[in-house]
């Protein structure tokens, strides 16, 4: 019963809106013909990770040369403040991930643009922000809205206000907004995937955001553990990535060559 309701609930909110039909047209092809597809290649990617696999910290450090991680402390106040929007939110969404690594790519990199697809309460968006801030730079994000929950408002709950000059929220699927976000900025420091988590999606994505990478930038990618989209990825493009074991999930990064 609860599950026709909240399918009934999505499908009546796609209706309401026009500029996501094409979303609503794949994820119908998706639930009916392609419903493995999320798990493609799983089980072998979670062999090659869990061999690869890293702390965060440890990555940090090879990858940055960054030994002392002094986010939480010098960001302690905005952390408290984001865990209490978080709280106050009445929409349940995914939470935090590694902020500390997406942060010192961004440090890094001195990012001046950063991309990121998945934003959520903003976690993610939150750790990029508080480096780029300091550049003048900007991050865009593209964003599926939680259609069921009437979450549309809520996405980046966690930002605070004066961060948000700095940020464009693209609230569309990823092939809708990832060629909108190209055709207002070209080049990025850094790339962030945290949306589509089926395998056909995350290749299509992998694959447009690499070519807008700039050479010496960084790629992360979230869950690379569902599928073996990233692995097969980074072997048709030699590249052997860093994996990061993070709350019981794996998460992928490597520096453009
Ligand atoms: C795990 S959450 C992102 C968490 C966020 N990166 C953070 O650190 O707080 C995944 C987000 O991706 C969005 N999403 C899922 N599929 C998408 C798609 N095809 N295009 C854009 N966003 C999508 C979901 O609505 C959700 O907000």
């Amino acid at each position: 019963m609860n599950t026709i309701y909240h399918v009934t609930k999505t499908f009546i909110a796609y209706l309401r809106r026009p500029d996501l039909y094409p979303e609503l047209g794949r994820k119908i092809v998706k639930n009916i013909f392609k419903r493995n597809n999320a798990f493609k290649g799983k089980e072998k990617t979670n062999r090659w990770a869990a061999a690869k696999a890293v702390t965060q910290e440890k990555a940090i450090s090879s990858l940055f040369g960054v030994n002392s991680l002094a986010f939480r402390h010098d960001f302690s106040a905005f952390l408290a403040q984001a865990e209490q929007k978080q709280e106050e939110c009445p929409v349940k969404m995914g939470g935090a991930g590694a902020l500390e690594l997406i942060y010192y790519a961004c440090e890094w990199t001195n990012a001046k643009a950063a991309i990121e697809t998945g934003v959520a309460y903003g976690w993610s968006s939150l750790a990029c922000l508080l480096s780029l801030e300091k550049r003048n730079g900007r991050l865009y994000s593209s964003d599926m809205p939680y259609l069921a929950q009437d979450g549309d408002r809520y996405v980046g709950c966690v930002v605070p206000d004066h961060l948000r000059s700095h940020w464009k929220l693209f609230r569309l699927a990823d092939k809708e907004s990832l060629p909108k976000i190209f055709s207002d900025y070209p080049e990025f420091d850094v790339i962030h995937y945290d949306s589509d988590k089926s395998y056909d999606g995350r290749i299509w994505a992998y694959d447009m955001l690499y070519t807008r990478l700039r050479k010496g930038g960084v790629f992360l990618s979230d869950d690379i553990g569902d599928n073996s989209a990233f692995q097969d990825f980074c072997e048709k493009l030699n590249i052997d990535p860093t994996v990061i074991e993070y709350e019981g999930k794996y998460i992928g990064a490597f520096i453009k060559g």
